[in-house]
Formats: structure tokens, sequence, C-alpha cells
């Protein structure tokens, strides 16, 4: 029986651990480029919550990377190499971040886990919230331009008259922020929808994503009549069709459709590698 022990991270252990992300992580937290860049940084600043599990043979088999905040600590980062699963290391790193925590005083430990949930209800923590995260799969299903609307790119000089459109300064400047973020990328899909009169009823701005293009998210709805919002996304899901696109994703809430809306219309909940949907967990020490 193999025996794991838990020490403090140190400069020298980054490039095994960026191995065992690499191996371990379904989602984009296995990406040399994020995690190494992290976690030197938090070497840098602040690493009293960093840990590692070895063998008694001296081979890193796992590690977390946590912080204590002013009144609760979170986990940002824990992975367990494959070969050294289910034999509570998992366990054993959480331990080491809620002992840290304890020693300063603080009561609550935190973390966000698109898929491993049941990990962390195993050791005493709570789902405590659902950032629920939806997608359409635009592939072997019948995507049109909704009936009687019209489709158009939004152009610069638009901005100042879609000001008047949407009435509040604030939510002019959200929309305006996404239209300039996918002004060079994603041209093409910052729509503006009008029924046959000309009469303008939303706007939609969809964005690729860096890390796998074939997934368009949504960056920004605005419907006038709260009821048209469903069609206003469905413009976009034809426009991001018809660039060949696989997924859209959106992130909820969205004012004007449910999770209900959604599932009706052929939408699942997101649990691809790169778009999830992510679990808030808590424990109370
Ligand atoms: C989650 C993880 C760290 C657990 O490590 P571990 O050393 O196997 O953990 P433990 O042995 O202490 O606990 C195992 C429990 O984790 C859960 N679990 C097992 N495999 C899992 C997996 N692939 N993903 C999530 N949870 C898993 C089970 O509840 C298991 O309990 P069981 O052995 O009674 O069935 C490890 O599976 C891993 O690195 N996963 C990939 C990275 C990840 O998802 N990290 C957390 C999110 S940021």
């Amino acid at each position: 029986m193999m025996k794991y022990r838990i020490r403090q991270m140190k400069p020298s252990d980054v490039s095994s651990v960026v191995r065992i992300a690499n191996q371990s992580f379904l989602e984009t937290a296995r990406l040399g480029w994020l995690i190494g860049y992290r976690i030197v940084q938090r070497l840098m600043s602040n690493r009293e919550c960093l840990f590692i599990a070895e063998t008694d043979r001296g081979d890193l088999a796992g590690f977390v990377v946590g912080e204590l905040k002013d009144d609760k600590a979170v986990i940002n980062w824990i992975a367990v190499h494959p070969s050294h699963r289910s034999r509570g290391v998992g366990g054993m790193l959480l331990k080491a971040v809620e002992e840290k925590a304890r020693e300063k005083g603080i009561r609550i430990v935190e973390t966000g886990t698109p898929f491993a949930r049941p990990f962390y209800e195993k050791y005493g923590y709570k789902c405590v919230d659902i950032r629920r995260s939806m997608l359409l799969e635009l592939v072997g299903r019948s995507i049109s331009i909704p009936k009687g609307l019209r489709i158009r790119t939004i152009m610069l000089e638009e901005l100042p008259m879609l000001l008047d459109f949407i009435g509040d300064e604030n939510e002019w400047l959200r929309f305006a922020a996404a239209y300039f973020e996918a002004y060079e990328s994603d041209p093409e899909k910052a729509i503006l929808i009008t029924n046959k009169d000309g009469e303008i009823l939303g706007v939609a701005i969809g964005r690729s994503e860096k890390i796998c293009s074939e997934l368009v998210t949504l960056s920004y709805i605005f419907a006038k009549k709260k009821e048209d919002t469903m069609k206003i996304l469905n413009s976009l899901a034809y426009v991001v069709s018809s660039r060949g696109h696989r997924w859209l994703g959106v992130k909820l809430p969205i004012a004007g459709i449910t999770e209900e809306h959604l599932e009706r219309a052929g939408w699942q909940d997101a649990r691809l590698p790169f778009f999830w949907t992510m679990y808030r967990m808590r424990k109370k020490l």
C-alpha cells in the first residue's frame, strides 16, 4: 500500500504540478499556459495554501492551490494524478487547506467546480449555488431565421441610435463593451433584429471561444419586449449556425428566458471541457 504525505509547494515543483494538471483536469485548468502562469504568480505572492501530495518515494501525486481571504478560505484548484486516485489523496489535500484556515480562525471554505461536486460532497461540502450554463447543439437539427424577422449586422455608426433604442446608458455601455470585444474576431455576430416593417426588436452579440472556436457564447442580448428574447436568441443561433459553428452557449440568468424555455427548445445543461455549469460549494469548519 502506497503511503502519501502532504508538504508545502516549492518553486521547483512547478513543472511536475503542470504535468499533473495536464493529465487530470477535464476543464481548461489543464492548459499549461493557464495553470503554470497562475501557480508561478501565487508562488511569488502568497504560497501559504499551496500544497503537494507525494509518495514515500518522492513522486508527486497531487496538488492544491488555495488561498485565505479575510473571512474565508478558497480552493482555486485541486488535482490528483489519475494513477493515484480514490486513495484519499484528494481528501488529504483539502484537509491541509482546511487546517491552515482553522489556524487563522477562518471557519468557511469555498470553491467552484464543474465536474467534481461528488468529491466535495464526500468531504462535507454543500452546494450553495448553481451557475447554470446551457448549450444548443446546432448540428443535427433544423435552424432557420425566426418567422417574420430580419437580421442584420450592427454597423459602428448605429451605436448612438441604439443608445436611444436601449434607453439606459449603463445598459447600453454593457452592450457597447460586448460589441467592441467581438469587433475584430466576430463582427458578423453583432446583430440587430427587426420585424418586416423595420421596427427594431432587439440586439444580440456572440463571440467564438478562444479555446474552441466550434463554440460561440452569447455575450450580450437585449429585447425591447421581454417576450421577444427567445426570438432574438434564435436569430443569433441562425447566424452562428450559418457560419458552421457547432454550439451556441449561454450563461443564465437572462431576463425574459427561463431554463424551461431553453430546455423546451432543445438546449441542454453545459458540460463541455471549455463551457460548463459551475457548482459553488461551501463547508463550515
Ligand atoms: C477530484 C479529485 C481531486 C479527487 O481526488 P482523489 O484523490 O481521487 O480523492 P479521494 O480519494 O479523496 O476521494 C475520492 C472521491 O472523489 C469522487 N471522485 C472520484 N473520481 C472523481 C472524478 N474523476 N472527478 C470528480 N470526483 C471524483 C468520488 O466521490 C470519490 O469517492 P469514492 O472513492 O468513495 O467513490 C480527482 O478526481 C481529480 O484530480 N479530478 C480531476 C480534477 C478535478 O476535477 N479537480 C476538482 C475541480 S477544480
